[in-house]
């Protein structure tokens, strides 16, 4: 598996992973918009193909995860672990001394991953997310620190 900082011509990869991960996935021009942006990194995983896409924002010393999927066939092997590594590595040379992050309190598989690195609970956004018949749902918000010493 190859994990590697996205440069602005892997944003077609990049839409072609988050679609395999998510129900309403961003596109092409999402991701490029995206990878424009200030203080704005992505890192993608290959395999046999796309496998795994983390964003993040960095900005005033604060990272902020704003997407992270793995493909469905990628899943349980490392992938989304490692692309969490490579954006907290990322985040603290841009400087940051915090990571944030939300997710749905019914996704135990991401709250898994994200407690396996460290972060820890910080509160709770409620009906966050709008999963149109099932309703609203709640979002956890976690942090990490990322300062030398917390890691
Ligand atoms: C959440 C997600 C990114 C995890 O990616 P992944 O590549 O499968 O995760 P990894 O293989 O790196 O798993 C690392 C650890 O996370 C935990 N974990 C991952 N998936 C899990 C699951 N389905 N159930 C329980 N724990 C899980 C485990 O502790 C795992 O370590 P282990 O395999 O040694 O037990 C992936 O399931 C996904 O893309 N889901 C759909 C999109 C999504 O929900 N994104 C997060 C939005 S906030």
């Amino acid at each position: 598996m190859n994990i590697a900082r996205a440069r602005p011509e892997d944003a077609p990869d990049m839409a072609s992973v988050h679609a395999q991960a998510f129900d309403k996935p961003w596109d092409e021009n999402d991701f490029e918009d995206l990878l424009d942006g200030e203080g704005i990194f992505g890192v993608l995983a290959r395999g046999e193909g796309p496998a795994g896409v983390v964003i993040c924002r960095t900005v005033a010393g604060e990272a902020e995860i704003l997407t992270v999927g793995v493909a469905g066939w990628a899943r349980r092997t490392g992938v989304g672990r490692s692309l969490m590594h490579a954006a907290i590595d990322l985040a603290r040379e841009a400087g940051a001394q915090l990571m944030f992050l939300e997710v749905d309190v019914a996704n135990p598989a991401a709250i898994t991953l994200y407690e396996r690195l460290g972060f820890q609970r910080a509160g709770l956004r409620k009906a966050y997310y709008d999963r149109g018949v099932d309703g609203l749902a709640d979002a956890l918000v976690m942090r990490l620190d990322l300062t030398p010493t917390a890691l």
